[in-house]
């Protein structure tokens, strides 16, 4: 008997989800000791005017040898974002300033830490090509993956 009441209870929530739509756009990822993420793609509905991604670093060394960012481009450009930002050096968290191909940037974080980034989705396309990374030197080639808008 409470157990019926209870997954009507579900149901009712089932149907009130449009209303809490607003957790498709929250994302959470986590990188580690290893310059891993622990996934390659991450995505969105097209219905999210604007994205909150918590980086969550899981590993216990400290951000100048393993530190992690989650940069958010065109895939086209994260190479380009990726090398500038090697240039830019460990006092700009290894971004180039001002560079109009980050769509979105955490802070870079050492072990144990976690941050967060809200950004609009405004400029971008369901659809379209773009790619997250890490702009530490040296972990763009594994620290990577998909970010997809669905339609
Ligand atoms: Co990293």
């Amino acid at each position: 008997m409470k157990k019926t009441h209870y997954l009507a209870g579900l149901v009712l929530m089932s149907a009130a989800l449009p209303a809490l739509a607003a957790d498709d756009c929250t994302l959470t990822i986590e990188g580690n000791d290893a310059m891993q993420f622990d996934q390659k793609e991450l995505s969105v509905p097209a219905s999210c005017d604007e994205v909150t991604l918590t980086l969550k670093h899981t590993g216990k060394l400290p951000v100048n040898t393993m530190g992690h960012n989650w940069v958010l481009s065109k895939t086209d450009d994260m190479q380009g974002i990726a090398s500038d930002g090697v240039s830019a050096g460990a006092d700009h968290d290894y971004l180039k300033a001002d560079d109009e191909r980050v769509i979105a940037h955490t802070d870079l974080v050492g072990g144990g830490e976690s941050t967060s980034v809200t950004f609009s989705t405004e400029d971008m396309e369901a659809g379209g090509d773009y790619s997250y990374f890490c702009s530490f030197p040296g972990h763009v080639g594994i620290m990577n993956g998909k970010f997809i808008i669905t339609e």
